[in-house]
């Protein structure tokens, strides 16, 4: 079956929704989401959006925080784009229906690590189920827009696909290939169907489910990076994964996300013997940027030989504490731990991909025809680390770029004899595997293998001994996805070790350590290496 629009779009977080909501003001819209259309990274996010909105703060001061946090590898125009038009992004997502906190009729602005000042702009710790929310039901309003759930793009269609002339020896694929669509999986029908478009829009969001602890959701697979990939694009600073310092540590939460906002609402942490150990570690104690809490808590933990830090919030006033985070205080409270009383137990956890699939400052990507935004792009705002509460701002920063890039250079529908040279899926000399049990282990072979090799503090040995490892399950699944029908969980497997495999390679090619990448073999920066690892 093939469907056809102006504009394919992979995802419906922040990036997707926002841009599709753009992108029907002028042409017909697909939006392909593989599970539940609120299932995203987006849906989770707790803190909140930064932008420079109080009187005492200043545009140059979020874009030295963001430098600042970024270690030397953030692209300066790249971030002074993204801080100028914060406010700007506030507005449109409160016209789209989004309900921010406010106190005394203006927006209650909320601080985090990195942040020289207050400028968080969050729904409580819901930010993210509230933009959700807001732009679902915008789009909802849209007559141009189909939105299809439960439909998990496969791969992108480039020249690749396109079926071979009898008489002639073999496929040409060009250096710079053109994106005209993609293969999706349905998973009612179970068939791969074939979606052609002028403009794909790749927004699928992050990949820590490679990880075996993670605050991402099942959906964070890194999908689009594995498949822009494939299809030939470049991919840029893999190896700068971000670890949240604060996640819940407690056997069912399953790193249940403790916001940064709860340290910069006064949050202390403490090791198991009580002691505020930041101190020891920066001046800038709780509100450190995020690579050094996070490897501090590490160092804690490693030299005490202890399973988790503490987050202190009880020397707070109570009813406070319950206003601004009612959904970390009633699911804490549901574990048997009251957040007003009792002391937090936390860990890290992998929680975003500052690396992914590079673009230029409108959101186009090597590819023609193919644009990124959100999670999965690599813009060059987040550098070696992201600033806390820049993603979501990102998201719709070049979702906004791209649309307003793509209007006013329009293309051309995709020609009839180009979608007839388009192969339809063939999945002829494939069956049904019932070997499910295989896969469910290599995923967390896989995670493990990341979490215990190309985490936190990464060295020579370890990223060998992972390469090695992650090599062998990409050899076992490859040759169980060419003989086996397309199902989720060997797409997302699949996915999974491309996106790990780029993971361990970047960070093999970065002889330093920087921001997010710590490399016991080389602890120090080497400014001769202030590039982008590009892949
Ligand atoms: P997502 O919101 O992850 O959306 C990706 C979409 O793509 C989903 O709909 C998914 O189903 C779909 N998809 C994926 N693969 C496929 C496929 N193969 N086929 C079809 N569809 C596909 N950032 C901030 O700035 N502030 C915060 O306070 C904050 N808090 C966070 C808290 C948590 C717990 C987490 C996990 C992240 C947080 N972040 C925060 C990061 C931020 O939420 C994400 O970076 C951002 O939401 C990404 O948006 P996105 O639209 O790019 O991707
Ligand atoms: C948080 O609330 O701590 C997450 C903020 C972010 O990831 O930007």
């Amino acid at each position: 079956m093939i469907h056809q629009a102006d504009y394919l779009v992979i995802g419906s977080g922040i990036a997707g929704l926002f841009f599709a909501l753009k992108a029907s003001e002028s042409g017909s819209v697909i939006v392909l989401t593989k599970k539940d259309r609120a299932e995203s990274n987006t849906n989770y996010a707790q803190g909140g959006i930064s932008a420079v909105l109080a009187p005492d703060d200043s545009f140059d001061e979020h874009v030295r925080d963001t430098l600042i946090a970024g270690a030397g590898l953030c692209k300066r125009d790249i971030v002074e784009i993204t801080v100028h038009n914060a406010p700007d992004v506030i507005k449109e997502l409160t016209e789209f229906g989004t309900r921010f906190t406010k106190k005394k009729g203006k927006l209650d602005l909320g601080r985090e690590g990195g942040h020289s000042h207050h400028r968080i702009v969050h729904a409580h710790d819901l930010t993210g189920k509230e933009i959700e929310r807001a732009l679902l039901t915008a789009l909802s309003k849209k007559k141009n827009v189909r939105l299809l759930e439960h439909s998990m793009v496969v791969e992108l269609i480039t020249e690749h696909h396109f079926a071979v002339r009898k008489g002639t020896q073999k496929k040409r694929t060009p250096k710079n290939p053109t994106c005209y669509g993609a293969y999706a999986f349905n998973n009612q029908t179970h068939d791969v169907e074939m979606f052609v478009a002028s403009t794909t829009m790749l927004a699928s969001g992050g990949c820590g489910q490679i990880y075996a602890h993670t605050t991402n959701p099942q959906i964070a697979t890194g999908d689009g990076i594995a498949m822009a990939y494939r299809a030939g694009a470049v991919i840029a600073n893999m190896e700068f994964i971000q670890f949240h310092p604060t996640t819940l540590y407690h056997p069912k939460a399953q790193s249940f996300l403790i916001s940064e906002a709860v340290r910069g609402f006064g949050g202390i942490l403490r090791n198991s013997s009580g002691e505020r150990f930041m101190e020891r570690y920066d001046e800038r104690l709780e509100l450190a940027p995020r690579d050094v809490v996070a490897r501090s808590i590490d160092s804690e933990l490693k030299k005490r030989g202890d399973d988790c830090v503490y987050l202190d919030l009880t020397h707070l006033p109570a009813e406070n504490v319950r206003e601004h985070f009612p959904n970390i205080y009633k699911t804490c409270l549901d574990f048997s731990i009251d957040i007003t009383k009792d002391l937090i137990p936390v860990v890290p956890a992998a929680h975003y991909c500052c690396g992914g699939v590079q673009t230029d400052n409108n959101g186009a990507t090597s590819i023609t025809n193919l644009y990124a935004c959100g999670e999965v792009s690599c813009t060059g705002l987040h550098g070696a680390n992201r600033l806390a509460s820049n993603s979501l701002l990102e998201g719709v920063v070049f979702a906004k770029r791209a649309i307003k890039h793509i209007t006013l250079h329009p293309k051309k529908s995709i020609p009839t004899d180009i979608v007839k040279k388009i192969k339809p899926w063939d999945d002829t000399e494939t069956y049904n595997n019932e070997e499910w049990v295989l896969l469910q282990h290599d995923r967390k072979e896989l995670q493990n293998v990341m979490w215990d090799y190309v985490g936190i503090v990464r060295s020579k040995l370890r990223l060998q001994r992972a390469l090695r490892r992650v090599n062998l399950l990409q050899k076992e699944v490859e040759e169980f996805f060419k003989r086996t029908r397309v199902t989720e969980e060997t797409l997302e497997l699949r996915n999974m070790i491309t996106v790990a495999w780029l993971v361990i390679k970047s960070a093999q090619l970065r002889k330093e350590s920087r921001g997010l990448h710590y490399m016991s073999d080389y602890p120090l920066p080497n400014d001769s290496s202030i590039k982008d690892t590009l892949l």
